[in-house]
């Protein structure tokens, strides 16, 4: 029965999403061989779109743990409850109870890019999905590397981006009453700013990418140690950053549904949540994975 059932299941199909990342059917989670294509596919292609995958937490963090190590957020506060490696986005307000964290990353960034090692690959299953406005924006800082104008390529090339959470850290229900001053102070002792290349060779595809985000990173500096806030501010709006019609060229507006999974190259590609002033109930997991490699420091 059981090869029966093998012989009948329809094999995985992966192809084009217009013109930004791919489509998979068909993906099979415990296929360890539809793991490794589809692996492939989001390094090549940087975002992959699973139709037809429902995933308890649990599963999710199993499908994850296949193609590389889980890494609980640093902050607790997103962790579900009994899956510390699970993050939850949610703008249900059960009081108390309350599971997850709501508005999250409603800003230009790649995941943990104040982190010495930010995440590799991101897992995205949305469990509640508004029936409009849903979908999160995209950029992909490979092709935006290959678009950019030669002199500011040239100008950036050798140049190091210094990252911090400080901006975007979010106050927790704990923090209400601490001097700001505290807070800060901890953030600073916890997360210091983070200096990485300004443009790093995806180690998977030596492509390279202007790795820069209008949430994290904070300066640009030359290596003789001068800032170059100038170039930080081309940067952004050569790559879409600052356009807040988000009509840019360059931004993708990824759109999902119950029962996709996306799976992107957080290395490659920076995101940005759409969020509205008058939200629909809205819930996804997510986990994050280091794989063989990380950024090239
Ligand atoms: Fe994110």
């Amino acid at each position: 029965m059981s090869d029966q059932l093998t012989m009948q299941r329809t094999a995985m199909r992966i192809g084009p999403q217009g013109d930004f990342g791919v489509v998979v059917e068909g993906f099979d989670p415990t296929s360890t061989d539809d793991v490794r294509e589809v692996k492939r596919a989001v390094y090549r292609e940087r975002i992959a779109l699973v139709k037809g995958v429902e995933l308890e937490p649990r599963q999710l963090l199993a499908l994850a743990g296949a193609f590389g190590t889980p890494v609980p957020y640093y902050e607790p506060i997103y962790h579900h409850p009994d899956l510390p490696e699970v993050f939850v986005s949610s703008n249900i307000d059960s009081g108390p109870q309350r599971i997850g964290v709501p508005k999250t990353g409603k800003f230009w960034h790649s995941d943990y890019q104040f982190m010495p090692r930010p995440f590799d690959l991101t897992f995205i299953q949305p469990k509640v999905v508004p029936t409009r406005d849903r979908g999160t924006y995209f950029i992909d800082l490979a092709r935006a590397h290959d678009e950019l104008d030669p002199a500011l390529r040239r100008a950036v090339a050798g140049t190091t981006a210094t990252h911090s959470v400080r901006r975007y850290f979010k106050i927790r229900p704990d923090d209400v009453y601490r001097p700001i001053h505290e807070v800060l102070d901890e953030i600073d002792a916890r997360t210091p700013p983070v200096t990485l290349p300004t443009i790093h060779a995806h180690p998977h595809t030596g492509r390279e990418v202007v790795y820069i985000s209008e949430g994290f990173t904070t300066t640009i500096t030359e290596p003789d140690g001068t800032e170059r806030p100038d170039l930080l501010r081309e940067l952004f709006a050569a790559t879409g950053q600052l356009d807040d019609t988000f009509e840019h060229p360059a931004i993708r507006l990824q759109t999902f549904e119950a029962g996709d999974l996306l799976i992107w190259d957080n290395r490659s590609l920076i995101h940005r949540a759409l969020h509205t002033t008058t939200p629909e109930p809205a819930v996804s997991h997510r986990v994050t994975v280091f794989d063989d490699a990380g950024i090239p420091a």
